[in-house]
């Protein structure tokens, strides 16, 4: 057995605060779940101080690259090291990491709004639900493909496009998916990526039932002329009609930020299900929990057998069992390891968030 640690993120530690190491070894601990060659011992998890600045260590057997290229993309981790010596002045040997990142992180980070998800916690929850998926040790075999069935401005979709995966999504507020749609077309013509992109309104029977932005693109023309790109399909449409749009079983991951039943600002309007940190018309017209219950269905058809879900949601507004209750009517498996129970934190005084994984049945 090695001993490691790694440097939390400066940024971690400013999103979550006290929380921080914590998150970061839960993180760690369902990611050492899907890592049983690497041998890492959960229980040998501990936060530690050196030089002044916090790490989170823990024991492994010999890592693989594979092994440490999956650690890597940990949401909390700037540098892991192989530890030698003893505290409080040990002895830290990089450990190489190849992250999956394909793109410049302004990807993730040129888009500012109230209500944007942030973005260390949509890493940790993707994170979260691969690494609890049967289809973890696909990556890098196949391209998978991750659902948002409440993207908002594409936070979710950012990160999966990050990590080379194609990305769906489905918000009912226009202005999300418009704002989303200039955005995104923006940015692959910034950045020169081969591409093409369309935004237009599906009709049916001569009427408008919604609105599509498709694009497709890849990071370099070769793989462009290869036919190997990354597909963005992104609905404005109310999230229980994802089935009309996206084939069944057609997904390896859901992943969605709940609205948080809670109103910021003055404004009030008829926005469903309303949004945190909203800066635009916003009113809880149905609960998170209604919207859980009611989408729920449609999302777990969506998943390909063996495929996981991860929510996040405000649990102030609903109760850990209640939104397991309305996974588990679904056909999900709601995955109860201790490890999935040290994720709750506070964001601000009206929202305590939490997430839930569940995975579907594999066939
Ligand atoms: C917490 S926000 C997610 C924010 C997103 N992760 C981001 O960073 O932009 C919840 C989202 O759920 C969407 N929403 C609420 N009810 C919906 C419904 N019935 N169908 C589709 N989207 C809905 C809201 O418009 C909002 O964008």
């Amino acid at each position: 057995m090695s001993r490691y640690a790694f440097l939390v993120l400066p940024s971690h530690n400013r999103v979550y605060a006290d929380a921080a190491p914590a998150l970061a070894r839960a993180e760690l601990a369902v990611l050492a779940a899907a890592l049983p060659d690497a041998a890492l011992d959960a229980g040998s998890m501990a936060e530690a101080v050196i030089g002044g600045v916090p790490y989170v260590t823990f024991e492994a057997g010999e890592l693989s690259q594979r092994d440490a290229d999956l650690l890597g993309n940990l949401s909390a981790l700037y540098a892991l090291f192989e530890v030698s010596g003893d505290l409080p002045r040990p002895m830290l040997r990089p450990v190489p990491l190849r992250r999956l990142d394909r793109y410049d992180d302004d990807l993730l980070t040129i888009l500012k709004y109230a209500g944007k998800t942030n973005e260390q916690f949509t890493k940790l929850l993707l994170n979260v639900t691969l690494a609890s998926s049967a289809n973890a040790c696909e990556v890098g075999t196949r391209r998978l493909t991750v659902l948002d069935p409440l993207c908002g401005r594409g936070t979710t979709l950012n990160q999966a496009l990050m990590y080379g995966f194609d990305a769906y999504g489905a918000d009912v507020d226009a202005r999300d998916i418009e704002a989303y749609a200039v955005f995104i077309q923006r940015w692959l013509k910034d950045k020169r990526l081969k591409h093409q992109a369309d935004f237009a309104p599906v009709r049916r029977d001569r009427r408008v039932v919604a609105k599509r932005l498709t694009a497709q693109f890849a990071a370099t023309k070769d793989e462009y002329k290869a036919g190997d790109v990354q597909r963005l399909d992104v609905l404005e449409a109310d999230t229980r009609r994802v089935g009309e749009f996206f084939r069944k079983e057609s997904v390896d991951l859901v992943v969605a930020d709940l609205p948080y039943g809670v109103q910021h600002g003055s404004h009030a309007g008829t926005h469903p299900g309303g949004r945190a940190g909203a800066g635009h018309p916003g009113t809880l017209t149905r609960s998170p929990l209604d919207l859980l219950r009611t989408a729920a269905p449609a999302w777990a058809k969506a998943l390909r057998p063996g495929g996981a879900l991860g929510i996040s949601w405000n649990t102030h507004v609903a109760r850990r069992e209640d939104a397991a209750d309305a996974l588990t009517a679904a056909g999900l498996e709601v995955l109860d390891a201790p490890a999935y129970h040290a994720f709750r934190h506070r964001v601000d005084q009206a929202i305590n968030r939490d997430i839930l994984i569940a995975r579907k049945p594999a066939g």
